[in-house]
């Protein structure tokens, strides 16, 4: 990725509004694409930033309108103010609105990557300030509500008090449709290495969130690939990520190299009703 000297002046970021004539409205989430300073890093084969171009491309080419980008956490693979100056700068070229969250690789460098996870360091650092928490967005009739669950020098996720807190006040005075999304998963994938690696505190989550009909959807990235479920009437995605994939109900760290990378569209209508799917990279060495 080139490096940029300048500082990328943000323009209505973070958008608080997006209306559309036709009450319906297209969220396109991009995860996990692992940045580098070096645009030639590979990780499994793959391109992280190529991959990651090619997917908002191909997404961007598709005959669905873009409403809103989410971009949803493990933004970069080394915390360096110098590659997120260059994502935004990608994304404020599309001219669409677009929102950014922090995953746990935006709030820790880890370090040693060759030796046996167990032996590796994890340094802390505080998250992007582009990066969005507690965040509260209107689309149409729809609210967007952004959280930040990540932990410093931490993989794991985390909701917290504050948040929760603050979800609670936003559910309690609200009549609009809901969509949640974070970076950490919050039902368990049936792997037990990503599990565990989930949010700490998604009991809590659930609890705090489940009794609300106007919740609809959690969406989040982490686990690098597609997950649909549902729990107590709300659906919940996990999505692929813009580069290297892991392999389902692996027990064990598995990388899935017959999976391509890709990205999800969420189409909320007027009805409040959300319509989801994924698509992958038709060319993967794009
Ligand atoms: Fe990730
Ligand atoms: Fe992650």
């Amino acid at each position: 990725m080139p490096v940029s000297e300048s500082s990328v002046e943000l323009v209505n970021y973070p958008p608080a509004q997006i209306t559309t004539e036709d009450g319906v409205i297209n969220i396109l989430q991009l995860t996990d694409p692992h940045l580098y300073l070096d645009p030639d890093t590979e990780t499994a084969g793959i391109n992280n930033y190529q991959s990651f171009t090619a997917c908002l491309q191909q997404a961007l080419n598709e005959n669905i309108r873009c409403d809103l980008i989410l971009l949803s956490g493990d933004l970069v693979n080394e915390v360096k103010p110098e590659i997120y100056k260059n994502i935004y700068q990608l994304l404020q070229q599309t001219r669409i609105p677009f929102v950014c969250i922090a995953g746990n690789h935006d709030v820790t460098d880890e370090l040693d990557p060759h030796l046996p996870f167990s032996q590796r360091r994890f340094v802390p650092h505080e998250p992007n300030p582009m990066l969005l928490s507690n965040h509260c967005l209107a689309l149409n009739e729809w609210r967007l509500l952004l959280i930040d669950s990540s932990v410093p020098g931490k993989i794991y996720g985390s909701v917290g008090n504050k948040n929760l807190n603050w979800l609670s006040q936003k559910l309690a005075n609200s009549h609009h449709p809901v969509i949640i999304a974070m970076h950490h998963h919050v039902l368990p994938m049936g792997s037990a290495w990503i599990d565990q690696h989930i949010t700490e505190d998604a009991e809590d989550f659930w609890q705090r969130v489940e009794s609300y009909p106007t919740v609809k959807a959690v969406v989040s990235g982490h686990v690098h690939q597609n997950f649909e479920s549902q729990r107590a009437g709300i659906k919940v995605y996990a999505t692929p990520s813009t580069c290297y994939q892991f392999k389902p109900k692996s027990d064990d760290f598995a990388i899935d190299d017959q999976a391509v990378p890709g990205y999800r569209w969420l189409s909320l209508n007027k009805q409040g009703i959300i319509k989801s799917w994924i698509t992958r990279l038709e060319n993967k060495k794009a």
